[in-house]
């Protein structure tokens, strides 16, 4: 296990209760989070508005999809519900790309970009990624949208990704590892028949777009960060039908396919970490 002393002690300060539980952990080896990532009460308030915003905006994509529809109209449809109600969708832009929302259809796996010419069909499994800013707080979801009704295998992959989402949120406790929550989800999505990605993982979030931790959807229980209490971060699994190996399209530089071809779906929330648990704040 790596040694890292992510979490000092200003000089002089005299050790809380929750200092000498994460050293506790830190000296017995394991990565432990730096301070910056257990967020204030008000940067928690802050993401908490900032996921309302972005559980609107989904619930807007939800009453609005349909086949026939192009993903270049979810993403107009993202943009503008963001701005009218003073959000900033936060891919636009965002290391180049250049829509408001990832829109990635059957075996896309993810960073699917919003286009006039891709139009929804009936049987078409969709993930619709967005992820807000408001007043400088960032939170990220993603749901899957089943357009019209498709075949039992697809609509199976999609529940299944569902259930890897809530139980990798149940496998998650305070003082627990981001290890717990792969090992969880890959167990799942195993036992169904399906491949979970390793090239792309949830993160933290709230501050910044993409904070630490990784959090991957896969591994051992008890490796990875320590999770305590006022972390936030996404579980965002991609499950695919499946081999679980993927690959970028060169032609865009984004969109992210699986090798095979089969489809893959995922789900995403942004949570903060408890005294209790998980509470989601993209609900
Ligand atoms: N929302 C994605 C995530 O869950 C990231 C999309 S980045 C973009 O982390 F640039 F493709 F929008
Ligand atoms: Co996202
Ligand atoms: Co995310």
């Amino acid at each position: 296990m790596r040694k890292k002393n992510n979490w000092r002690i200003p000089k002089g300060a005299e050790l809380t209760e929750l200092d000498k539980q994460v050293l506790y952990y830190q000296n017995k080896g394991h990565l432990v989070p730096t301070r910056d990532l257990i967020k204030t009460p008000e940067q928690i308030e802050g993401i908490r508005r900032s996921g309302l915003l972005n559980t609107a905006v989904l619930d807007r994509v939800a009453e609005q999809i349909h086949a026939g529809m192009s993903t270049a109209e979810i993403d107009r449809l993202v943009y503008d519900y963001t701005v009218a109600h003073g959000g900033i969708p936060a891919c636009l832009g965002y290391e180049g790309f250049p829509k408001s929302v990832c829109t990635s259809i059957n075996e896309v796996v993810c960073h699917g970009i919003p286009s006039e010419d891709e139009i929804l069909e009936e049987g078409d499994i969709v993930n619709v990624d967005c992820t807000t800013i408001l007043d400088g707080y960032y939170a990220d979801a993603s749901r899957m949208f089943v357009i019209g009704k498709t075949t039992p295998q697809k609509q199976k992959l999609v529940d299944v990704a569902k259930e890897c989402l809530e139980i990798g949120m149940q496998a998650a406790r305070p003082f627990s590892f981001v290890g717990d929550i792969g090992n969880a989800i890959e167990k799942h999505a195993k036992k169904n028949g399906f491949s979970v990605v390793r090239d792309l993982c949830g993160h933290g979030v709230g501050v910044k777009f993409h904070e630490e931790p990784d959090v991957v959807h896969y591994g051992k229980k008890g490796t990875g960060m320590l999770l305590v209490p006022g972390m936030v971060f996404t579980i965002e699994p991609m499950i695919n039908m499946g081999t679980w190996e993927v690959f970028i399209d060169e032609e865009d530089g984004w969109t992210v396919v699986t090798e095979d071809e089969l489809p893959s779906a995922q789900w995403e929330h942004t949570f903060v970490m408890t005294e209790n648990g998980l509470e989601i704040l993209t609900y």
